[in-house]
């Protein structure tokens, strides 16, 4: 059984990659009680002593709104968090798959769709950090690139799905962005498409994306209607309205694959029938 080494084992998407994966693979969680990233002495000590074949690299600073704020501890655990694991994987002559984001690109109409050959660009600090860590790996390791994931309930950190429904349900007005794109993938198609991956390792650059974008408007009305919750309560705003005094984030995020030919993506419709059939 291929033994991977695995950081951020604890978080949204973590999590669901070994609780669907873990009879295929032998996962060794590295959470950061155990070993900090950014602790480069620690990492030696840690991952010298760790048997393992494959590191797969989820920790990382992933608040996007707060990352312009704290700008230093995103950077150690976004670039020098991964630089660190990845020189002692590469030292170690394994193999090491480093997740990745939409957010490395610039969101800008006139260059969407994005594709594995698309040129980052990113507009905000996080998907600064995130390109950054994707030049350590490059053409060395493996990097997949996700967007907008969703999943069961993860009381620990609700994804969007989760956090527009529960607006929804406390009857709040929603503000969303009607001229701006989102790819929202199912984060258990994300951990069956890296089973393949895993399998069929190769340093490319990969996108694990849902099938189709939606704007923002849209999700919410798809996230009401499937939920029985007022569509009235979803109001529409633009992009340049609703980024007024935050960080800046990829306006049209349509991420597509020309690489993925090997498991098929959900859409969104589809990929929320899947989560309420397994929450009930
Ligand atoms: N969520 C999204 O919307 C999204 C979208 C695109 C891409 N991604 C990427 O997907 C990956 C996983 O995201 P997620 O949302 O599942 O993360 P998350 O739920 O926010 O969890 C973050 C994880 O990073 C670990 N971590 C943070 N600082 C660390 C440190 N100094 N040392 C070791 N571990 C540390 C945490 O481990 P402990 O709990 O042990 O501290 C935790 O498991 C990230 O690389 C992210 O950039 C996420």
């Amino acid at each position: 059984m291929i033994k991977i080494a695995i950081t951020g084992a604890t978080g949204l998407i973590g999590s669901k990659i070994i609780e669907l994966l873990n009879n295929k693979f032998q996962f060794i969680p590295l959470p950061s009680s155990l070993m900090d990233i950014t602790n480069k002495d620690q990492v030696y000590q840690i991952l010298k002593e760790t048997n393992f074949d494959l590191f797969l690299h989820l920790a990382a600073y992933t608040n996007v709104a707060k990352a312009d704020l704290e700008k230093d501890l995103c950077f150690k655990i976004n670039v020098e968090g991964t630089k660190n694991v990845f020189e002692v994987t590469s030292f170690k002559k394994k193999k090491f798959i480093y997740i990745s984001t939409d957010f490395v690109f610039d969101g800008k109409k006139e260059n969407a769709p994005f594709f594995e050959t698309s040129t980052p660009n990113p507009v905000g600090f996080y998907g600064e950090t995130k390109y950054q860590g994707e030049k350590i790996v490059k053409n060395k390791g493996m990097i997949v690139r996700i967007a907008y994931p969703y999943r069961n309930f993860f009381p620990k950190k609700p994804d969007f799905v989760h956090k527009l429904k529960n607006f929804l349900e406390q009857k709040k007005e929603l503000k969303m962005i009607k001229n701006a794109l989102m790819t929202p993938t199912l984060v258990d198609d994300i951990a069956f498409g890296l089973k393949y991956l895993i399998k069929n390792y190769t340093p490319n650059i990969f996108h694990l994306v849902g099938s189709n974008a939606y704007s923002p408007y849209d999700v919410a009305k798809i996230i009401a209607k499937k939920f029985n919750l007022p569509l009235s309560l979803i109001k529409e705003t633009t992009y340049e309205e609703y980024i007024k005094g935050r960080s800046p984030f990829p306006q049209y995020s349509n991420i597509r694959s020309l690489t993925n030919n090997f498991f098929p993506m959900s859409d969104f419709e589809t990929g929320l029938e899947k989560i309420t059939r397994s929450q009930k």
